[in-house]
């Protein structure tokens, strides 16, 4: 068949550390689309995704050849090295060590610099996830050069451009040539900003994917008993996004809010690098040192997390893969944000958003047992890294 013997070649891009639970799949998927399953050895189902014994077009002998490329938009052992270990992420081919700055500068460095890689390498596709500064300028080199982009995790709106994360979510949809959606909102948004239908493929949450495969290492790990806390008994809080932490009213009114929380249940508080930074000059990182119940720790693992995560009373949080996670996981939310890119966590899931004003009383219908159930949403089940191989070796 004409055609569909080219070797297909792939640059997969991470940059911070969400970027790193979303790339994970897509690698594992692809080894295997590589590695058919013998469908001679009974023992073994037919490779979903490449199943030799079907009409698939693609020659199961050409691989895909990928190259992954770290931009260094997070560069601290605990942000980044600790979740190539533990996600079992190959080695990046390529860092190209952009490191921390303002927005434009970050951005221009990742341009400038991925622009030469994309040039070398030539891939048929540049694969970007998520919706942070390196998704966005990668996306943009790659279609400047005529290189298809596909982005995983399309179409999620806040509809809150104050929010970096909405404009490179907004550039990076309008230029991709192929989005992945995680949920019919996503697919919603898209359609009505004009995104032609066959461009969109819904294909599920990707993190789930992630999260499945990691569940049996994160529970045996029993972080509660490393953190000093009594399993089922204690609030698990992240918080990095400029608008709670960068602002010293803000961020001094969440902390005394956290404070008395700590006094009903045991907090622990993985402090991520901005925040920390935010603490110290707001000279609030002695207060919580005083208090035993409140615990600041250091950016935990992705094992550490989704043990803590899952068998806590309740999560407050600002990330969004937190309000993913907790749906899957069943386990109570509040996101302190006034929107979120993520409604189908509040339709279907158990996410519920908070305010510095409401936060208290939120706290307590929590732990009173006030709070959605929720239910799983559809296509978070383990294979949207299959589905996106399966779309890519056709597209
Ligand atoms: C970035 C993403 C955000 C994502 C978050 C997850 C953008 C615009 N934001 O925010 O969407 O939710 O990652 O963590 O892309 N720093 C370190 N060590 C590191 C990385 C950062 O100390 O390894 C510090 C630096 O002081 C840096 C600050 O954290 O200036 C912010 O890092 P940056 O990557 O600009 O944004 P995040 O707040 O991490």
């Amino acid at each position: 068949m004409k055609g569909v013997n080219k070797e297909l070649k792939l640059i997969l891009v991470a940059g911070a550390r969400p970027n790193f639970m979303k790339i994970a799949p897509i690698i594992s998927d692809i080894k295997k689309f590589n590695n058919p399953i013998n469908p001679t050895n009974s023992s073994n189902p037919t490779n979903p995704i490449n199943p030799s014994n079907s009409s698939n077009p693609i020659n199961p002998i050409n691989p895909i050849n990928y190259i992954l490329v770290h931009t260094g938009q997070h560069y601290d052992v605990e942000m980044s090295e600790t979740f190539f270990r533990e996600l079992e992420l190959p080695k990046p081919d390529i860092n190209l060590a952009v490191g921390s700055a303002s927005h434009a500068v970050q951005t221009g460095e990742i341009l400038i610099r991925f622009e030469k890689v994309c040039l070398d390498e030539k891939p048929d596709w540049v694969i970007v996830v998520g919706d942070v500064n390196s998704t966005m300028a990668c996306a943009l080199v790659a279609v400047k050069l005529s290189i298809k982009v596909a982005h995983v995790e399309a179409g999620l709106r806040s509809f809150d451009r104050t929010m970096p994360e909405e404009i490179n979510r907004l550039v990076t949809d309008a230029i991709s040539d192929l989005l992945f959606t995680p949920s019919v909102d996503g697919d919603e948004n898209l359609m009505r900003e004009g995104v032609p239908k066959e461009k969109i493929k819904r294909v599920g949450n990707i993190m789930i994917d992630t999260l499945i495969a990691n569940l049996d290492k994160a529970r045996a790990r029993k972080a509660w008993e490393k953190f000093g806390v009594e399993r089922g008994n204690y609030v698990f809080v992240t918080l990095h996004r400029p608008s709670n932490v960068d602002d010293r009213e803000v961020m001094s009114g969440i902390f005394t809010n956290l404070i008395r929380l700590s006094e009903k249940a045991p907090v622990i508080f993985p402090v991520h690098p901005r925040t920390r930074k935010q603490l110290e000059g707001f000279g609030m990182l002695r207060q919580a040192e005083n208090s035993r119940a409140l615990k600041l720790l250091d950016p935990i693992g992705y094992h550490d997390t989704i043990g803590l995560v899952e068998n806590s009373r309740f999560v407050l949080t600002d990330s969004g893969g937190l309000q993913e996670e907790t749906t899957f996981l069943k386990v109570p939310c509040l996101t302190l944000r006034p929107n979120t890119e993520r409604p189908v966590t509040i339709s279907h899931g158990t996410n519920k958003l908070t305010s510095l004003e409401t936060m208290e009383r939120d706290f307590d219908y929590v732990l009173n047992g006030y709070h959605p159930k929720g239910t799983i949403p559809d296509l978070w089940d383990g294979r949207t890294g299959e589905r996106i191989i399966e779309i890519l070796v056709k597209a």
